[in-house]
């Protein structure tokens, strides 16, 4: 299996996915800082793998935290929450791990409890560290709802990477895409290169290669022309953040997919885990939108491509509104519109069910 990130040792050992695909370098963060600057600059990057990341960041910063006093080791906590809040912007799993983090760290010491700071850092390491073993498990679940939507003969479209790399392991869209494969399924995966720092034709590529599954990248502005000849069957993405109606951000790019498929007829999915949801906000329009350094689009490797002086947009994500999904795959089962109501009813499930569970109208497959 792919390892994305690890506590090794007492540091977090991550795969350093702006190598990629030429080397295959993990590189282990002794500070909370080096993790932060590890989430900015993409060297660990999709939704729930930054909220890993975040996790195990608050974790190992807290081994070095001053143990002067309580109410020192509990601000010492405040603030690198907060510093690993600012980090992105989109990612609603940013969020959920340090909630949950912070809502854990209230229960193991809270105001009248004892202070035993060698105890609560090692707690804080260990619930970080099943924050990462819950992923992968999540992500099987995404993976087993999702390859029911799958066909043997489907050539599937995926765009970004939301695969073991995006993620504790196995991945989200890539994972219903690896589930299929796993139960058989003949399918063939487009690749979209994913612009402006190609997460498709670097990462997406790379895990497909390295399990086998045939598949063909295209440059961003192929996917119409593909469509347009009935050559894609199904599409399948992640999400950075899902709102309460079902209008879902994701990498940049995501939302012209989700129109021309519509135009064709494709069916359009979204796999996430419940934590990308957010029911704190009512419609896609709130969803903050990341934008990033204009270098990732005038330059490549290092190499100027565009003109010294030339403006530059650089949004790291689009919001294609719930209209255009078919269905949303999470671990709690699958969402289908009306979303406001079926999206709501699926993320407050606390206690996962077995079998498959639909939320809405059954989706068509
Ligand atoms: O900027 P990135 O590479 O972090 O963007 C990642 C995506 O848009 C993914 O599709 C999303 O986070 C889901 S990952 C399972």
């Amino acid at each position: 299996m792919i390892r994305t990130i690890a506590w090794q040792d007492d540091t977090v050992v991550m795969i350093d996915q702006r190598r990629l695909p030429q080397e295959e370098r993990y590189l282990a963060c002794t500070t909370h800082r080096e993790v932060i600057a590890a989430i900015n600059d993409l060297t660990i990057r999709g939704a729930p793998a930054i909220g890993i990341a975040a996790a195990m960041g608050v974790a190992l910063g807290m081994l070095q935290a001053p143990v002067t006093s309580p109410s020192v080791f509990r601000e010492t906590f405040d603030d690198l929450c907060s510093q690993f809040l600012r980090t992105r912007p989109t990612a609603r799993n940013l969020f959920w791990a340090v909630e949950r983090m912070k809502a854990y760290f209230s229960r193991i010491f809270p105001s009248d409890g004892p202070f035993d700071a060698p105890a609560l850092r090692r707690s804080l390491v260990d619930e970080a560290k099943r924050i990462l073993k819950e992923d992968i498990a999540i992500n099987r679940r995404i993976g087993g709802f999702g390859a029911a939507f799958i066909q043997s003969g489907d050539a599937v479209l995926t765009h970004c990477n939301a695969g073991a790399l995006a993620t504790g392991g196995y991945g989200t869209a890539l994972g219903v895409i690896r589930a299929a494969v796993e139960q058989g399924k003949e399918i063939h995966v487009f690749v979209d290169e994913t612009r402006p720092v190609l997460q498709g034709a670097r990462l997406t590529a790379w895990e497909l290669v390295k399990e086998r599954i045939p598949a063909t990248l295209i440059t961003d502005n192929m996917a119409g022309y593909l469509m347009s000849r009935g050559k894609i069957d199904k599409i399948v993405v992640g999400a950075d953040r899902i709102a309460k109606n079902g209008d879902t951000a994701n990498k940049i790019g995501t939302y012209s997919l989700a129109v021309l498929a519509q135009a064709h007829g494709i069916p359009f999915y979204v796999a996430a885990p419940t934590s990308t949801i957010d029911l704190e906000t009512p419609e896609g329009a709130e969803i903050p939108i990341e934008e990033r350094a204009p270098e990732e689009v005038t330059a490549w490797g290092g190499y100027r491509v565009a003109p010294e002086g030339i403006a530059v947009f650089n949004p790291a994500f689009d919001v294609t509104a719930g209209r255009y999904i078919t269905a949303i795959i999470t671990e709690a089962g699958v969402a289908t519109a009306p979303y406001e109501k079926s999206i709501p009813a699926m993320a407050g499930q606390d206690k996962i069910k077995e079998g498959n569970e639909i939320y809405g109208q059954a989706a068509p497959v």
